[in-house]
């Protein structure tokens, strides 16, 4: 059925690029994947081409008649030499001006769960600036503001792995803060859906799994049977850590987790009208637990 869709992915070597990428060739999209210049490329679906700043003029002959741009770049810990206003915002300018150019009609952004004009973090700030700047290409538009996304080697499990394998896993502060995690492979349908779906057109959803849960049960139930030492720290040590550039968590990490952010599951439900995974199922098929 989606045997004549093509689509771009932008951040293809990244946990969610390769694994949507992976989804949609199954289901018979062609895919050309942007990588990063003097990255290799780690996908074994579709053509890989590379680019550094996705303004390069001979990007667009490439892209030519491919129906949407799958926007998966970006990061959510900054440095000196790569800040949020130069990977989520700028990037996503150059991203729609790419889109123009090769007459790509359709972009789909990841973007992430407490993003709005309120927000006072400069991590969401640059996603709301990213997602302005979608909402007024004039492309159509799907923008999935998502919880923490789980399935093999997801960046958040892989963080709690590298703590298991230390010996101890940190919980900064009461744990009782709550999350959404949803499964990459629902995630994956819901980005297909995306392309091909109009009642996804021109809007903003959250990307979210249908159960709410604390940090506090997520960290236990990911631990199992396993023996395992569960440190609780203040915000004021792991903030402190974090500063440094020490410890499991970055600054903009603990703030997301404290902001204790819930999205609106049921409408993501029924407009996908799909069945989502429950976190129980995908720590024991992911191999997660
Ligand atoms: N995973 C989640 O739970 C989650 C939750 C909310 C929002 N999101 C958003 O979803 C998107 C994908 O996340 P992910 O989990 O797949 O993250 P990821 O595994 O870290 O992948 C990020 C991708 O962005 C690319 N990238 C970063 N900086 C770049 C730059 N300066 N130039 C070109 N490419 C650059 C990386 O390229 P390299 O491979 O070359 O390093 C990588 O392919 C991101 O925008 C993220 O903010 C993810």
């Amino acid at each position: 059925m989606n045997q004549s869709r093509s689509v771009v992915i932008t951040g293809t070597n990244g946990f969610v690029g390769k694994n949507v990428g992976k989804f949609l060739s199954k289901n018979g999209f062609q895919i050309v994947g942007i990588v990063r210049k003097g990255k290799k490329k780690t996908v074994n679906f579709g053509r890989v081409i590379t680019s550094k700043t996705f303004s390069e003029n001979n990007l667009v002959s490439k892209l030519k008649g491919c129906d949407a741009l799958l926007h998966f770049v970006g990061q959510g810990r900054q440095t000196v030499d790569s800040d949020y206003e130069q990977v989520n915002v700028s990037l996503t300018k150059n991203i729609i001006n790419l889109c123009k150019k090769a007459k790509i009609k359709k972009i789909i952004y990841i973007s992430g769960l407490g993003v709005d004009e309120s927000t006072t973090l400069g991590y969401f700030i640059s996603k709301y600036k990213a997602e302005q700047e979608i909402i007024h290409s004039g492309l159509d538009y799907t923008i999935l503001r998502a919880s923490y996304i789980i399935g093999k080697d997801d960046p958040f499990s892989k963080n709690l792995q590298r703590q298991i394998k230390k010996g101890k896993v940190v919980i900064p502060g009461s744990g009782n803060y709550r999350f959404q995690p949803i499964f990459i492979d629902d995630v994956s349908d819901v980005v297909m859906k995306s392309i091909t779906e109009n009642l996804f057109s021109n809007k903003i959803l959250d990307l979210v799994g249908p159960q709410i849960i604390s940090y506090n049960t997520f960290v236990r139930e990911f631990i199992g049977g396993r023996k395992i030492k569960i440190e609780k720290i203040d915000f004021e040590s792991a903030y402190h850590d974090a500063l440094h550039n020490k410890g499991p968590f970055g600054i903009d990490d603990l703030s997301i987790m404290i902001g204790d952010y819930i999205g609106n599951y049921r409408r993501l439900a029924s407009l996908a009208q799909m069945k989502f995974t429950k976190y129980g199922e995908v720590l024991k098929s992911s191999g997660l637990s």
